[in-house]
Formats: structure tokens, C-alpha cells, sequence
């Protein structure tokens, strides 16, 4: 008898130990990152910035999750393992000041250090300062309003995906758009690959080359001479009327707000980038 006892005495232990170990590694991904936000960044408060911000947020689609009213909106659920509600940002930012609040854009990290989840920092790392500090001025404008988002809680089945590598956090995105840029082209071509880094990459992936089974490589846009392209970008309609579901309605909702100037110079960025590509 004294062997089963210590057989069960083994197996309780090495459970034991496995909980532990699933535990503290997923523990670790969900802690506090040791990354510290960038000091300088300030929100601009002319009307002018105000208005460029306001610009920004809607090309940049975050009114398109957090609302107009960005008092929170899309909710992302997957039963059994999280729920998500894209934050009221009206009520967030009081926790942060304009550097956290840059680096949770930019970097996908809360103001408690902690990693954002379903957040598409990846799209704004390349945002400029310039930019940031427009973009802020905007979002500094709401006073708080609405009911708070509760912080999302992954349950057991999304902290074994979070340990498999099939659930990643927003900082881990971040490293890998940051590792995976879009083909640069010199001075000439730095606007055109600057927007359709900070406004397309979203879906059609950090280097441009397009996500399997959702969205095509934007070589594709060089099919579409430039008034056909503007036509894209403004009503969603394609060259051969196909409907393109998602496409076109984040081309009315927010690529409609580019200048004929930003469109035109990110159609001769795609085009060269579609030249340069094997
Ligand atoms: C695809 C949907 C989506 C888009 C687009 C998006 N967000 Fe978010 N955002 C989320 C979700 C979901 C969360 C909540 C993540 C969490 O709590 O872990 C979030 C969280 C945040 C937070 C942290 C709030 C908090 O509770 O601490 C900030 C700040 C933020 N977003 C700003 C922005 C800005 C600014 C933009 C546009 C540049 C933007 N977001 C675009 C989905 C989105
Ligand atoms: C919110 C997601 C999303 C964003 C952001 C986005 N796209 Fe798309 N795009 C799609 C999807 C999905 C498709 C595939 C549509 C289909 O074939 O059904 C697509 C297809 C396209 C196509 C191919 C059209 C065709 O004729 O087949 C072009 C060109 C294109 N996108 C350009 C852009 C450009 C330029 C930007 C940035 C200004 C951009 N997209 C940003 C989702 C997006």
C-alpha cells in the first residue's frame, strides 16, 4: 500500500507543478513589460491640431471600435475564452497622461505597464510625433462620459492559448510589425509608404504582402490606375464592381477623409512598390 500512496503523492505533485508552471508562464505574458514611454510626446491644443487629430482618428478607424463618441463600442467575444470591449477612452485617459497615452497607441501597453489585448497597436508604429500630438489633442477634447469599460479577464481556455501561441497580446504584434516593415523606397516615395503603413497595414498585414484567406498584397492597388484608385479609396467601389465587403466600408468610413494628394501619393507608392517586388 505504501507504494500506491506514493504514486499518488507523485502524480498530485507533478500536477501540481504543471498548474504551476501554466500558471506563471501565462501569468508572465499578462504582467507588467518593462517599457517605458517615450517623455517628450505632448498633446497639442491649437483648433488646427484638433481638427488634423480629428482627421487622423477617423482614417485610422478608431472611432470605428471605440464609437464616435469613443465612449467604447465594438466588443470582441469568443465564449469561453474573453471578452473584449474596445475601452471608453473618454474614462481611460484620466489614468494616463499624453506619453502613456502615445505608447498605448504606438505600443499596445496600458498605463499599469500591463499589455493591451485586441488593440491594433501594430497599425501606428510608425505614427510620427507630429502626428501623436494631433491625434491627442483630439482625444484630449472629450470629457468623460458613459459608463467605464471593465478591464477584459482571459479565462483558463485563453491563458492555454495565450501559453500555445495561438492567442497574442498587442505588444507581441507590435514587435512583430516593428520586425516586419513595408519595403522602403527612398525619400521620393516616404509619404505614400507612410500612409499606406499607418492606414492599411491594419489588414493587409505591416508589409503590405496581405493576410491568407482575408485580404490580397497591395501589388493589387497597382491594377487600378489613379482615378480608378481614388474611386477605391472614396466610395469602395472596385475595377470590376466586384463587391469587396469590408473593403468597402472602410473605404467610405475612413479613407474617404484622405486628400486627393495623400491618395495619389499612396497609389504612386503602391505602384512603385508593386514594380520593385519580385
Ligand atoms: C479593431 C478595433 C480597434 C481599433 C481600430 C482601435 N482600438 Fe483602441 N482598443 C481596442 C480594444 C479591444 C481595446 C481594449 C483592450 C484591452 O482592454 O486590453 C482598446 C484599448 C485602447 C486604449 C486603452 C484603454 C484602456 O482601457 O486603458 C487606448 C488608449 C486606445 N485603445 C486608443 C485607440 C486609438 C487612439 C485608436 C485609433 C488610433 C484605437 N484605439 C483604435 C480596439 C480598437
Ligand atoms: C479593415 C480592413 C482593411 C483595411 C484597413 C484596408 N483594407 Fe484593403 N481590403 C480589405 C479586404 C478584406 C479586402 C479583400 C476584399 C475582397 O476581395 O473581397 C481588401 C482588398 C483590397 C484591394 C483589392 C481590390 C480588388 O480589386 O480586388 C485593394 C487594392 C486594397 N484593399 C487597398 C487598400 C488600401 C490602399 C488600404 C489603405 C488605405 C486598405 N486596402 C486598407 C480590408 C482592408
Amino acid at each position: 500500500m505504501i507504494w500506491l500512496g506514493r504514486a499518488v503523492i507523485g502524480v498530485v505533485f507533478v500536477c501540481g507543478m504543471a498548474a504551476l508552471f501554466f500558471w506563471t508562464a501565462t501569468s508572465m505574458q499578462l504582467a507588467r513589460l518593462d517599457y517605458r514611454p517615450a517623455p517628450e510626446i505632448s498633446a497639442a491644443t491649437s483648433p488646427e491640431a484638433i481638427a488634423r487629430g480629428e482627421r487622423l482618428s477617423y482614417i485610422y478607424g478608431c472611432s470605428g471600435c471605440h464609437g464616435v463618441d469613443l465612449q467604447g463600442d465594438f466588443v470582441w467575444e469568443e465564449p469561453g475564452l474573453a471578452t473584449v470591449q474596445a475601452a471608453n477612452l473618454t474614462r481611460a485617459m484620466a489614468f494616463y497622461d499624453d506619453a502613456e497615452l502615445a505608447r498605448a497607441i504606438r505600443g499596445g501597453v496600458r498605463h499599469d505597464d500591463r499589455p493591451l489585448w485586441a488593440m491594433p497597436s501594430e497599425s501606428w508604429v510608425e505614427v510620427t510625433d507630429a502626428e501623436m500630438s494631433d491625434l491627442l489633442a483630439f482625444l484630449r477634447i472629450h470629457q468623460p462620459a458613459g459608463p467605464p469599460t471593465p478591464v477584459p479577464v482571459l479565462t483558463l481556455r485563453g491563458r492555454w492559448q495565450l501559453l500555445t501561441g495561438q492567442l497574442r497580446l498587442s505588444p507581441a504584434y507590435v514587435a512583430e510589425a516593428r520586425a516586419n516593415p513595408a519595403l522602403d523606397l527612398g525619400p521620393a516615395q516616404a509619404d505614400g509608404r507612410h500612409l499606406a503603413v499607418t492606414v492599411c497595414s491594419e489588414c493587409h498585414g505591416s508589409n503590405l504582402s496581405g493576410r491568407e484567406g482575408f485580404t490580397p498584397d497591395l501589388s493589387r492597388a497597382a491594377t487600378y490606375d489613379l482615378a480608378g484608385f481614388t474611386r477605391l479609396m472614396r466610395t469602395g467601389q472596385a475595377l470590376d464592381d466586384r463587391d469587396l465587403g469590408l473593403m468597402a466600408v472602410v473605404s467610405r468610413g475612413r479613407f474617404s477623409h484622405m486628400t486627393d494628394a495623400e491618395i495619389a501619393s499612396l497609389h504612386a507608392y503602391l505602384v512603385a512598390r508593386a514594380e520593385a517586388i519580385p
